[in-house]
């Protein structure tokens, strides 16, 4: 039967239990299925005629059948093969899945489709968050679409604007911590546990990452139900690349998939506490008290999933890098300007950190790698802003207009 079980002591809690941490142990919950039971739910069902979408998995996910999902359409988003970028990085098979194609610009579309669903399947009436940004904006959007009331914690003054923007119109109770996320968080998990009508929705809620691990599956079924060598993710909270790995390895044990990818997860240097773990083969994270980045959806020092990721990352033979600022903002105006892709600073750490391993060596010119840009470029248009050409202000005059274009040569002067 598909119940929630804690992550090391396996500890059971039914799915429609309201637990965030095991009671007995204290650590994070995952959703568990049984196999058998899947295997039959799936052949006996026709879901690969619907579109490619999260409720295309409907049989993988642990909602009760005759629930009603709150959904604006999530998923589907394209896997972009990356022929430009591949050439110019020394790869030949680049595909980008790109996230920020969701109905609020961001892969937590995913877990939010699910995890509001099981909110209203639970009762819920008031939902909450912590978030750098896009969880805001995702959980606002879906709290709206279910007609619940939304309240969303955010760091002050760090926040992209237009996340910022999208919460606010979507009228989520917006409040500004005077502290970064982890502290934000922090309280989030403590008001959850005080007041039980009120329902935590950051990614340790398991429901959540359900949603996310569609992400896995999408790409599989994009390549023809083949898993790629490797999945590069940017890794922030750490409940993504969790649940991207859950996905795959689902797949696996229900024969969709033939092999497994190596999860790479990529950190900005001033808050990689999953990559220091990673490179010093360590079993526990070091929080980073103050982190900083320009990706500021992943600067969190702290991240709550982490054990599931560093998991993924070992389980998968992948590996973990740091990419710094200056690396993150090249690479993002690189894909914007060779594949026509915007993405947020934090999406682009993905690129970043493929350049990376490729030049030490670490990812083969002939490895087939997707990378997850997980938001839109629009998310946070200062920072596009400020690191492009400005624009050239002319005079309302066609000979002006021409001039600034460089179109006003000898010849066309004199023909005057
Ligand atoms: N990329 C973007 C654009 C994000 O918004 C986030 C996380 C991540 C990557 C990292 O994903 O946390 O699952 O490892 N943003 C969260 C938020 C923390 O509040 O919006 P993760």
């Amino acid at each position: 039967m598909v119940h929630q079980e804690c992550i090391k002591c396996k500890t059971s809690y039914g799915i429609d239990e309201i637990v965030y941490f095991c009671k007995k142990c204290g650590d994070i919950l995952e959703v568990k299925f049984d196999q058998k039971e899947l295997l039959e739910k799936i052949s006996g069902t026709d879901w690969k005629t619907s579109p490619l979408s999260v409720w295309r998995y409907r049989d993988l996910m642990p909602i009760h059948e005759t629930t009603k999902v709150v959904t604006l359409n999530e998923g589907g988003t394209g896997l972009h093969r990356a022929q430009r970028l591949g050439s110019e990085l020394g790869l030949s098979n680049l595909y980008i899945k790109n996230e920020g194609e969701n109905p609020t610009g961001s892969f937590k579309d995913r877990g939010m489709t699910v995890g509001v669903t099981k909110a209203v399947e639970l009762g819920a009436r008031h939902v909450i968050c912590a978030s750098t940004g896009n969880t805001s904006a995702s959980l606002a959007a879906y709290a709206a679409r279910a007609g619940i009331k939304c309240t969303v914690l955010i760091p002050s003054g760090k926040i992209a604007y237009g996340k910022l923007s999208q919460a606010m119109i979507h009228g989520a109770k917006v409040l500004q911590v005077k502290g970064n996320f982890d502290e934000a968080l922090e309280f989030v998990l403590k008001l959850a546990e005080k007041h039980k009508t009120i329902y935590l929705l950051n990614s340790i809620n398991p429901f959540r990452i359900e949603g996310q691990k569609s992400l896995g599956y999408e790409i599989c079924e994009q390549l023809n139900n083949e898993a790629p060598d490797r999945i590069i993710v940017p890794v922030g909270n750490a409940g993504n690349i969790s649940a991207i790995w859950k996905g795959l390895k689902e797949f696996y044990q229900l024969g969709l998939i033939k092999k497994l990818p190596k999860m790479t997860g990529i950190q900005a240097v001033g808050s990689a506490p999953i990559v220091q773990a990673i490179k010093t083969d360590c079993d526990k994270i070091i929080p980073v008290e103050n982190p900083e980045t320009v990706a500021t959806a992943i600067r969190i020092g702290a991240p709550v999933s982490w054990k599931k990721a560093v998991n993924a990352i070992r389980e998968s033979h992948g590996t973990a890098e740091t990419v710094t600022d200056e690396e993150i903002l090249n690479s993002q105006k690189l894909l914007a300007q060779i594949e026509g892709i915007f993405v947020e600073p934090a999406s682009a750490a993905s690129i970043a950190g493929l350049n990376k391993l490729i030049k030490r060596g670490i990812i083969l010119e002939d490895e087939r790698v997707v990378c997850v840009t997980t938001g839109h470029g629009l998310k946070d248009p200062d920072t596009a802003v400020k690191m492009s050409e400005k624009p050239i202000e002319v005079d309302a005059e066609m000979t002006a207009i021409e001039e600034a274009l460089g179109l006003r040569n000898k010849v066309s002067i004199l023909a005057q």
